[in-house]
């Protein structure tokens, strides 16, 4: 009997200019709006996957440790998908470890997730292109559809599954010099799901106004991306960040996920930018803000947060996509 043969996968994490918030509110999270982010090359998951013919069920670890009964069930219902797909039962062994801590600002699940897509299809001899593991990883975490490939990533929005996938509008060597600051002025993890989240978001009465303005701004992101132009990609990504608090901001019940020091790293920001310094804000589900600069102007920044303010600090560039790393035997 051949050995079962244990694959390993790393993806980058991302961080959204046009964020993903809304959906269909179906297993298939069919996204409202398109989103539009650059895969990061630090903060990576690195997840590997051994058949287990024979088990019973799936021997799932993160980061070291079982995961909750919750967590657990959200990884084996979307092996199941995979599983019924392929007409394959085997259960996995799973084992993911993070390059960065959780609760830093990072959303583990975009890069959990689509490193999980691409290591069980691999697993399973499930043969797809990149944007079908899109679609698969969308399954798992809207934005680990964006992970599947590095660089600049769009992830379309979905009026059925074949519509919503991902797909590269410029390699991570296209803009090598941008970066991504984050303040990690909290930790800890939030109340509220973004699962729950793009649920809620359908209970703002801001909900219309922002998917109208939606397009208009897609489009500045992607020309800003051609033409590595900071200050438009900078100006639309706050808004876009804005646009989104305010809806979550205005769901019944409201979502807040601001403390009182988000709102001072967007002064920090606004400061810097009155003073020359190339700095702009976006912010994801959570009360840490990340800031979009340049190589050149990054040491201002982090001068500037490490006297004024002394949070703690990780910063990131464009990475790759998911990409196998290793393959033996066991
Ligand atoms: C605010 O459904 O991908 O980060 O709960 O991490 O799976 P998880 O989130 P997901 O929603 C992402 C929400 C966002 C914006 C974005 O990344 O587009």
């Amino acid at each position: 009997m051949t050995k079962p043969v244990t694959h390993t996968v790393t993806a980058g994490a991302n961080i959204a200019f046009i964020k993903y918030w809304g959906n269909t509110r179906t297993p298939q999270n069919l996204p409202l709006n398109p989103s539009i982010s650059m895969t990061l090359a630090a903060c990576v998951a690195t997840t590997s996957a051994t058949p287990l013919p024979g088990a019973e069920e799936d021997d799932i670890q993160l980061q070291g440790t079982e995961p909750t009964q919750k967590a657990r069930q959200r990884v084996v219902d979307f092996l199941d998908g995979i599983r019924t797909r392929t007409g394959r039962d085997e259960p996995l062994r799973i084992r993911s470890e993070n390059s960065f801590p959780t609760g830093c600002g990072i959303a583990s699940s975009a890069a959990g997730f689509a490193a999980l897509a691409v290591v069980a299809a691999k697993a399973y001899s499930l043969d797809v292109d990149a944007h079908e593991l899109s679609r698969i990883a969308r399954r798992g975490s809207g934005s680990a559809s964006r992970s599947i490939e590095g660089g600049f990533v769009e992830l379309h929005q979905g009026v059925d599954d074949e519509a919503a996938f991902s797909e590269q509008l410029a390699p991570e060597t296209h803009w090598p010099e941008i970066r991504d600051l984050v303040a990690v002025v909290s930790g800890g993890h939030k109340a509220i799901t973004s699962a729950e989240g793009h649920h809620l978001a359908h209970s703002s009465e801001m909900l219309d106004g922002r998917l109208q303005a939606i397009s208009r701004r897609a489009d500045q992101v992607r020309s800003a991306i051609k033409a590595r132009d900071l200050e438009a990609l900078g100006e639309a990504s706050e808004a876009d960040a804005l646009s989104m608090h305010a809806v979550m901001m205005t769901s019944q019940p409201p979502l807040l996920y601001w403390s009182a020091e988000t709102i001072s790293a967007i002064q920090c920001v606004w400061d810097l930018r009155r003073d020359g310094v190339a700095a702009w804000f976006t912010i994801d589900a959570g009360p840490n803000v990340h800031i979009l600069t340049t190589a050149t102007d990054l040491p201002k920044v982090e001068a500037r947060i490490e006297e004024q303010y002394g949070w703690r600090t990780i910063t990131d560039q464009p990475g790759m996509g998911a990409q196998f790393v290793e393959h033996e035997v066991t």
